[in-house]
């Protein structure tokens, strides 16, 4: 099987969903954050804090490009992954590229103040959400298979993402 890759804003809900659809797909879950945090033995939080985003963005490449070194499992990535054009390249060329979406309110309803995500942290976490989101938008709307969330359940996002699987026959 090649890689399945799930993406999108943060709140959407990509660890949860990946770790169910590999559950499902009986496969190794990989989530790219994860796969940071232990290169430097540090939480995200830590790595914004002390060594800022471009060092987090450089780490958070290597980590995809040693990820996608093997085949076969579902990556959960980070919701700004796609933000370089290098590793946007990287990850549509390695399997079935899907990205997860949401409406800012329902991404604040599962974020809240947005403890443990730099970029969201502090009372406007709701207009943080509402800016970057829109200057994303364009990034995420070329992801071929996008999937909205809003109101569903992680099994549900997992039945509609099997069900997009065996009509690409990649199931
Ligand atoms: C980020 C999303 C986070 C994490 C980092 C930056 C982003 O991952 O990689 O805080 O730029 O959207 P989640 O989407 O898993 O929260």
């Amino acid at each position: 099987m090649e890689n399945i890759i799930i993406t999108g804003f943060m709140g959407t809900g990509k660890t949860e969903t990946g770790f169910k659809l590999s559950q499902k797909l009986n496969c190794h879950f990989v989530d790219i954050d994860l796969v940071v945090e232990e290169m430097e033995n540090r939480k995200i939080v830590d790595i914004f804090l002390e060594k800022g985003e471009d060092y987090f963005r450089k780490l958070e490449t290597s980590a995809i490009k040693k990820v996608l070194q093997k085949e076969g499992q579902v990556i959960s990535t980070g919701g700004g992954a796609l933000l370089k054009e290098e590793n946007r390249t990287l990850l549509k060329e390695a399997g079935v590229l899907i990205c997860l979406s949401a409406s800012p309110e329902e991404i604040f309803r599962r974020v809240g103040s947005g403890e443990g995500r730099p970029l969201l942290e502090g009372d406007d976490s709701l207009d943080k959400i509402r800016r970057i989101l829109a200057e994303r938008r364009e990034i995420y709307n070329q992801v071929p298979y996008n999937i909205l969330t809003d109101g569903k359940s992680s099994e549900e996002v997992v039945e509609e993402i099997v069900i997009l699987l065996k009509k690409l026959r990649v199931i």
